[in-house]
């Protein structure tokens, strides 16, 4: 049995075998709006709780905002200030030329605080949320490559005992998973779902190595207390 990290919601950490596998990667893949990011964070949240240090990048807007938004909500008040917030604000040239070594030098660039500038850690990170790499894959513009960072980081984690948690936006008329679920050890979809006329939200594991997990599509509501399944 491969040790995990829970999220703390019950049902989901049934499904997922525990949580989700530690020193690998896993992936949350959905539309906007769907509540990929309060799941990964509640994620964090969990691990604050039990002592763990705990990261946050966002890519997007700035993770300054994730707090403002999401801090006050009753799964995260009490440990948001134990949680390490960072922004990744990537431009093309920080990746070239397109070595391995640039793309773990990404790590130190944001987060000095764990990092030497020899990828050596100060401290463990225990959870780590990207959020998101579909603003990755844009800037990089071209998927063998996105592919081939993915592949990188995902050793890169493995070595760095770092759980990671992945988040991909999934756009709706587009009918891919994610460009990184081929390197991922969990991963999760949610969507919107229509069920005799109401609309819901909804989740199902697609992937957990080594754990015999449920299938189906679990529907969940979002609330102060995060997503409740
Ligand atoms: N306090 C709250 N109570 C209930 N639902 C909320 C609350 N705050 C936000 N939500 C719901 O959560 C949704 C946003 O969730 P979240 O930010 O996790 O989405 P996301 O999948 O990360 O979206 P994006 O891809 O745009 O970042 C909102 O659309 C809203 O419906
Ligand atoms: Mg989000």
């Amino acid at each position: 049995m491969v040790e995990v990290a829970p999220t703390g919601i019950e049902k989901l950490d049934k499904a997922l075998g525990g949580g989700f596998p530690r020193n690998g990667m896993s992936l949350i893949v959905g539309p906007s709006g769907i509540g990929k990011t309060i799941l990964a964070v509640q994620w964090l949240a969990e691990g604050a709780r039990r002592g763990e240090n705990c990261v946050y990048v966002s890519t997007t807007i700035p993770a300054e905002a994730t707090v403002v938004y999401y801090g006050h909500m009753k799964f995260l008040k009490d440990v948001v200030d134990k949680i390490k917030w960072y922004d990744l604000y990537l431009s093309p040239r920080d990746l070239i030329p397109f070595t391995p070594k640039k793309m773990l030098q990404i790590f130190p660039m944001i987060m000095p605080e764990f990092f030497d500038e020899n990828l050596n850690l100060k401290k463990p990170i225990d959870r780590l949320v990207i959020d998101s790499l579909t603003t990755i894959e844009k800037i990089i513009g071209d998927l063998p490559m996105f592919r081939y960072l993915g592949a990188t980081w995902i050793r890169f984690f493995h070595e760095k005992k770092m759980t990671t948690l992945l988040i991909e936006e999934m756009e709706e008329e587009k009918e891919t998973l994610g460009e990184m679920k081929n390197f991922s050890e969990a991963t999760i979809v949610m969507d919107h779902m229509e069920y005799r006329n109401m609309h819901m939200r909804a989740l199902r594991i697609i992937k957990r190595y080594g754990y015999n997990h449920p299938t189906y599509w679990m529907p969940f509501h979002i609330r102060e207390e995060g997503i409740i399944l």
